[in-house]
């Protein structure tokens, strides 16, 4: 953690990468909590192509009123290479300090958090990140903004999915977001009663996902359904199914929930964690502390160096799919 002591007087806050259910519930929290503490508030469009491109404009209690329950984020968010060059956040910093702003609170997931920390390192920009992706893949953190929701979403679609598969007796393959980690296709898969659970994380084959469908089939099952993470390459429930359509001829359907997954409005969780969040992030601030990002561990939240965050991985737990598969007899 890194500490300052420049007494803030105006704040800016942006949403970075993915959307997630509940950024604007976090939004909310900073900008009402800073104007509390009697600070001025500025919002930067669309993370950091509006902070390169100059689209920062005050925000009151007002601005952010009757946004709580909506999904997305009201601020827009983006993904900027050109943020990943020196060069980019030079100009980034330049249109900050001409604003006067005096720190920021990045809402956003571990590509967002690097942009922070190299402003804070290179400008002495003071950040304060708050996790907010529905991948769940924040080291530091027990749980990110809109991963709850997500997992919600994923489920109902799943639920409907199982009637039909249920109905013809289909075996259905199920592809979740998720790009380094399997977080959402876990908790989905268990919650979800899946045969079998894809991670990039996990060992799972085609080979013991066949075989463990022929053992239900024997004990008298007659649809199942199995859930994957799109990892790497979205569209590899296609590739899952043709694996098992040449092993054993079956006609597995498939279904990409895609970024479905991402919007909506978030849920009860999801908004406590972001509103939470969201003050404490200000309140870092206002005590001189940045360079960190809030995690929760546990119920407890908590600070964690922004370098910390980036530099290390957090993965899905196997044992969920340990569990799911056992449980799917
Ligand atoms: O980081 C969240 C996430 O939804 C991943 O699960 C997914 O792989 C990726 O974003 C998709 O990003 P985009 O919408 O930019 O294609």
């Amino acid at each position: 953690m890194a500490t300052f002591s420049k007494k803030i007087q105006k704040l800016g806050v942006y949403t970075s990468g993915g959307d997630a259910p509940g950024m604007n519930a976090a939004l909310r929290a900073v900008v009402r909590v800073a104007i509390a503490q009697k600070l001025e508030v500025f919002g930067v469009m669309q993370g950091y192509v509006g902070m390169m491109e100059n689209h920062i404009a005050p925000l009151t209690q007002r601005d952010v009123a009757n946004i709580i329950q909506r999904g997305g984020t009201v601020i827009k968010t983006g993904r900027s290479t050109e943020f990943t060059k020196p060069e980019g956040r030079a100009k980034a910093a330049a249109n900050l300090k001409a604003h006067g702003i005096d720190a920021l609170v990045c809402i956003g997931g571990d590509g967002s958090f690097r942009g922070a920390h190299a402003l804070w390192e290179e400008h002495q920009i003071p950040v304060v990140g708050v996790p907010g992706t529905i991948d769940n893949d924040i080291f530091g953190s027990d749980k990110t903004i809109g991963f709850d929701t997500a997992v919600n979403t994923a489920l109902e679609a799943i639920d409907r999915i199982r009637d039909t598969a249920a109905s013809h007796d289909r075996l259905f393959i199920v592809e979740v977001m998720g790009r380094n980690s399997g977080f959402i296709a876990s908790h989905v898969g268990l919650a979800g009663g899946a045969e079998e659970i894809f991670t990039p994380e996990s060992t799972t084959t085609v080979e013991k996902a066949v075989e463990h469908i022929k053992e239900g089939i024997s004990r008298g099952k007659s649809s199942s359904i199995l859930v994957t993470a799109e990892g790497q390459k979205p569209g590899r429930a296609y590739d899952l199914a043709e694996a098992i359509r040449k092993k054993t001829g079956w006609d597995a359907k498939v279904c990409i929930l895609g970024h479905q997954q991402r919007g909506g409005s978030p849920s009860a969780a999801d908004r406590i964690l972001a509103s939470r969040m969201g003050a404490a992030a200000v309140d870092s601030l206002l005590k001189g502390r940045c360079d960190i990002m809030i995690g929760t561990e546990g119920e407890r939240l908590v600070e964690v160096p922004l370098d910390l965050v980036t530099k290390s991985e957090k993965k899905a737990h196997l044992d969920l799919v340990s569990l799911a598969n056992i449980l799917a007899t």
